[in-house]
This record gives structure tokens, C-alpha cells and sequence, in this order.
């Protein structure tokens, strides 16, 4: 399972990259704007800054919702960095974007999936990576996980070669979970992340370990 970290904060990127751990960034335009990266030239050299952090792909999200624009500004990102994955919109002209970008070779991540009949279509669109959005399923008292699942079926039925990324991941038993299930990825916060270091057995065995040590030392 691939862990992705969805920050556009690079002090963050660089704590998950530091663990030997990390397996690449995803951002969108909401995370930008939280950093406050605004204004294009900006945008794009955060974009090469985490690239140059990081070893694996980083999704930069294209905010045009026509095909034209998508594909310019698609083309435009991944001029950038070959670790750049354009993030797509899963909308018509998202889906036709996706395709035109797969047949080139260049890495997708189609974004804001919300249904297992839109993650159908983003496979047959050849898209590199699908990004369901979990915690915002649950937050409307829809089953996240449960479209996971769906996925996880639906594309090994096929042989569907698209990665599974569960996006919208809020805490560590969604990283669990999404492991359970077989999601190929998972992007969340750093919390999300370090937050499966923890547990009140390994502090307290440690310590008495220490402790025992200095005893006989
Ligand atoms: O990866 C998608 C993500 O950025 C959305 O997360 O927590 O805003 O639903 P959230």
C-alpha cells in the first residue's frame, strides 16, 4: 500500500518524507490556498518545491472545467516535473481530459469520486490513479469505506490496472480500514500518518526496557 500525504505544508511533507516512508503528495486547490500559495507562478514552482522533497508522484490539480483548458494547463503542469500526476475533476470533460492524457502516457488522478460508477468510468479513461473521497462520504452519513470495497470489486473484476487512492482520509483507522480492503493508496494528513506509530504498550515496553538496561549497567 502506498502512503501519500495530502498537504500542500512542506514542513509536513518533509516530517512524512524524513520517516523513509512516504510515497508521494496530493494537493488541490483548497490545500494551496490554506498555505497560502496564490497567483499561477507561485502554484507552480510549490509544485516543484514538493517535487524536489519528495521521491514519487505529485498530483497538482488543474482548476479549468472545459477540455481545452484542462489540457492546456494539464500539459503545462506536467511540463514541470516528471513527478507531476495531472489531478482531473471527475466531470464529462474531465473524463475525455483523462483519456487524452493516458493515451500521451502522462500520469492522472481523477478527483472527486463519489460513486463506484464514476470510478468505472475513470478506469475505462485509462486513469493512473482514482480518488474516492471517503471522509466526506461519512461526513454525510454515507459509507466511505464501503465505496472502497465496491471499487476493490468492480476493477479486480476486470483486471482494471487503475490505482485505488482513498482520498478524504481524516484518521488512522481509515488508513487501516483502506488497507483491509486492498485500496492500492491512501492519501491523508501527517496526524493520519504518524498517528499509527502510537500505542501505550510500546511506550510503557520501552521504557521498562530502559529502565531494566540502566539496572544492570
Ligand atoms: O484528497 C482529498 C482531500 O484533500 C479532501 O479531504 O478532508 O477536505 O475531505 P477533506
Amino acid at each position: 500500500m502506498k502512503f501519500f500525504i495530502d498537504t500542500a505544508n512542506l514542513d509536513q511533507i518533509k516530517e512524512a518524507q524524513s520517516l523513509g516512508i512516504l510515497d508521494g503528495v496530493t494537493t488541490n486547490p483548497s490545500l494551496m490556498a490554506k498555505e497560502g500559495i496564490t497567483g499561477q507562478d507561485n502554484i507552480l514552482q510549490h509544485y516543484v518545491d514538493i517535487c524536489n522533497i519528495v521521491d514519487g508522484d505529485v498530483s497538482a490539480e488543474v482548476i479549468s472545467t472545459d477540455f481545452e483548458g484542462m489540457v492546456r494547463e494539464g500539459e503545462a503542469l506536467a511540463a514541470l516535473h516528471d513527478q507531476i500526476v495531472i489531478k482531473l475533476p471527475m466531470i464529462k470533460d474531465g473524463v475525455k481530459a483523462c483519456k487524452y492524457f493516458s493515451s500521451k502516457g502522462i500520469k492522472t488522478n481523477v478527483t472527486l469520486v463519489f460513486s463506484a460508477g464514476q470510478a468505472l468510468l475513470a478506469a475505462k479513461a485509462g486513469a493512473t490513479y482514482v480518488s474516492p473521497f471517503i471522509g466526506r462520504l461519512d461526513d454525510i452519513s454515507t459509507d466511505g469505506l464501503h465505496l472502497i470495497s465496491e471499487i476493490r470489486h468492480i476493477y479486480d473484476n476486470y483486471g482494471f490496472e487503475t490505482e485505488i487512492l482513498a482520498a478524504s482520509v481524516r484518521h488512522t483507522m481509515h488508513v487501516i480500514d483502506c488497507a483491509k480492503i486492498g485500496a492500492d493508496v491512501m492519501t491523508g494528513p501527517l496526524s493520519s500518518i504518524v498517528g499509527l506509530l502510537k500505542h501505550p504498550l510500546t511506550d510503557s515496553g520501552l521504557a521498562q526496557f530502559l529502565a531494566d538496561y540502566q539496572k544492570g549497567n
